[in-house]
């Protein structure tokens, strides 16, 4: 199912019944409208002025499609920040006010905007709950975007040391945990307490830890409130999402924030993210993806989305021609539209909407595209949509859920915190080390889904942990019963949960699963590696590297260019104490996957495959033709066994399957 993003009230009402009869006939199902109107539903406090958005609603439904409302707590307009000035947040780094005049200018801890938000979002209850053309709602915009999860006001002061005072009960509990007696650092009292910002040096980092709880905390708090009362009062019949920017980038727990929503959504911006991820990369490794995204960065964010909620997702926002918010911003490469589109449902996308139906001549995202031109002429995206919408025909069993994959990629809000706030080596990214591991399983041609640590484990071939620095006693003992081969990247089990070194020394708890001691760290320099030595060839091993005891049974099966033990293997587990290279990760999961009887096809970086159900997708990000990897006697459903450039393929195994 296709859909697009639509704001009647940038428009005339003369053109809506137009703008929906073209949406219908071009064969979208659902538009999604109204994240961003709050001061055209209540332009003065109290003063209800919903005609409009009636009008817009009976028309797009009567056109056929399905609307999805948004509630338009992303902006506050500006009577409501005058009277309650409290709503706005605060910069931490700077201290100053963040002003009125773009968007997601609240702040998660402030009482007067939840109840603000949760008046606005009842009264269209009140009216919307039983509109029979509202299929679902969108609770407000991508949270957190914009590095709003934070905020140093006194709202959020106070509840911080409220929080505090709930998790730790005394403080004396809180000094202890924290470690307060370095650098006299001790509390007297939780009303002593501050944000551990704008310090003259580094915060203590339990303390920076606790903060990030407590704000992500905040946001699901925030979140879950809209979300009860739209439980409460919907339709059961409509249904609630919300357009998730991926955890990695925002910092807070996506899970926590999906919990009550029927299922996740996301926004996909390929060229957007791919330029600012490629920022310093040389112009020879950016420029063939420039018009395509990174195909591994791009599917990363929709397996993360997919493992956020049972139910298939839906991507939110497609982008549908040149976006406005990136440094540089190409146009797609001819067909990439449709690619991701169908890239979208490979991954388990139930629905596509497009961002946004027409590109708006005023305001900040005057230069966006979208799917019409601001003179109302068809966009550059059209064509491929019209395609699209001829190839999902085709495809029955994007019906079914995505089935489970062999490959678990446990990513982890903690191992997130521990290594922004302790990065100890300025080249250790997380996101990054994340995206390695990703991109070296696809590359093998592996569906991966990517998991929570608390998720069950039980069935998976293989888990992935790039790094789980922080894992609880359950997590420890869910990997333990895991039947599967579990590799751990180095930092994992490097803290305790208070931010402290484990008595015995990192992996702490994960010690006797993985049968090693973690005796030094050293971090590098990207462009200074060491050597990691293994199945007889040489391999970087840099940025982050381990020296390591083997303990007990377990097996040195590399090592560092000093002959120290750098992988040890114990009987279902490898700790890999290196950040190393492409090539390395790649060799080694090739290896691994044979031992576990994975089948593997070694995939050059601009081609990808993904399974869902029984069909096989193969995606051309190149610029040149290129072979689907498909086998004898595949039965090509879309496309041919010969991709043409930014061309898809998709193909059962055997005619009978
Ligand atoms: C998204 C956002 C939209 C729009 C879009 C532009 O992040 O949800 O409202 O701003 O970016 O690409």
């Amino acid at each position: 199912m296709l859909g697009v993003c639509y704001y009647p009230e940038h428009w005339s009402p003369d053109i809506w019944a137009d703008d929906a009869r073209r949406m219908a006939a071009l064969g979208l199902k659902t538009v999604r409208i109204a994240e961003f109107a709050w001061a055209r539903m209540e332009p003065q406090a109290g003063d209800y002025q919903f005609g409009w958005l009636d009008q817009a609603i009976g028309t797009l439904g009567a056109a056929g499609l399905g609307v999805v409302l948004g509630t338009p707590t992303a902006t506050p307009p500006k009577w409501l920040i005058d009277a309650y000035p409290d709503i706005l947040p605060v910069d931490p780094a700077t201290g100053a006010v963040r002003k009125f005049g773009s968007r997601r200018h609240y702040d998660f801890s402030s009482a007067d905007y939840l109840r603000e938000s949760l008046r606005i979002i009842g009264v269209m209850l009140d009216r919307y709950a039983d509109n029979p053309h509202v299929i679902g709602w969108q609770t407000d915009n991508e949270l957190t975007c914009h590095d709003t999860a934070l905020s140093g006001s006194a709202a959020a002061t106070a509840a911080f040391r409220d929080w505090c005072r709930a998790r730790y009960g005394t403080i004396d509990a809180l000094n202890a945990a924290w470690g307060n007696v370095f650098w006299s650092m001790e509390y007297g009292d939780f009303d002593a307490l501050d944000l551990p910002i704008q310090t003259v040096c580094a915060p203590n980092p339990a303390h920076l830890l606790a903060w990030r709880r407590f704000a992500s905390d905040a946001v699901a708090r925030y979140h879950g409130a809209q979300v009860g009362l739209i439980r409460e009062r919907a339709a059961l019949r409509q249904f609630v999402t919300h357009n998730f920017i991926p955890y990695l980038d925002t910092g807070v727990d996506n899970f926590a924030i999906c919990a009550d929503i029927d299922f996740a959504s996301y926004d996909s911006y390929p060229l957007g993210i791919a330029d600012m991820a490629m920022a310093r990369a040389p112009a020879e490794h950016f420029k063939p993806f420039m018009r395509t995204g990174l195909p591994d960065l791009t599917a990363l964010n929709l397996d993360q989305t997919r493992g956020l909620s049972k139910h298939p997702y839906w991507l939110m926002e497609q982008q549908p021609g040149p976006v406005n918010w990136a440094p540089h911003n190409p146009r797609p490469a001819p067909g990439m539209v449709r690619l991701w589109t169908l890239q979208a449902f490979a991954h388990g996308a139930a629905c596509v909407s497009y961002f946004r139906w027409r590109q708006a001549p005023f305001a900040q995202e005057q230069m966006h595209a979208g799917l019409l031109r601001p003179d109302s002429e068809p966009a550059e995206a059209w064509a491929e949509i019209e395609q699209v919408i001829a190839d999902i025909a085709q495809l029955d069993s994007l019906a079914t859920p995505m089935q489970r994959s062999d490959v678990a990629l446990i990513i982890d809000t903690a191992s997130l915190y521990v290594t922004q706030i302790e990065q100890q080596g300025a080249a250790y990214d997380y996101k990054r080390v994340v995206y390695q591991y990703y991109a070296a399983l696809r590359g093998l041609g592996l569906n991966v889904d990517c998991v929570a640590p608390d998720a069950d484990l039980s069935d998976y071939t293989l888990i992935v942990a790039p790094a789980l620095a922080m894992p609880s006693a359950a997590v420890v003992s869910a990997l333990g019963r895991a039947r599967g081969l579990k590799v751990f990247g180095p930092r994992s089990g490097g803290k305790t949960a208070e931010f402290h070194i484990p008595d015995a020394l990192p992996p702490g708890p994960l010690a006797p699963l993985c049968r090693v001691r973690v005796r030094v760290v050293e971090t590098l320099r990207r462009d200074c590696p060491g050597e990691l030595h293994w199945a007889g060839d040489a391999f970087e091993s840099g940025i982050w590297r381990e020296t390591l005891d083997v303990l007990d049974d377990g097996e040195a099966i590399a090592t560092y260019e000093d002959g120290t033990p750098a992988i040890v293997r114990a009987d279902r587990s490898l700790y890999i104490g290196t950040l190393t290279d492409d090539r390395f990760l790649t060799r080694m999961f090739a290896a691994v996957a044979a031992d576990l009887g994975l089948a593997t096809v070694t995939l050059p970086a601009d081609l990808r495959i993904t399974r869902r159900g029984a069909l096989c997708f193969a995606f051309n990000y190149a610029a040149q033709t290129q072979d689907a990897p498909a086998p004898d006697g595949a039965h090509f459903i879309i496309g041919a066994r010969s991709i043409a450039p930014y061309g898809v393929a998709v193909w059962r195994d055997a005619p009978n399957q």
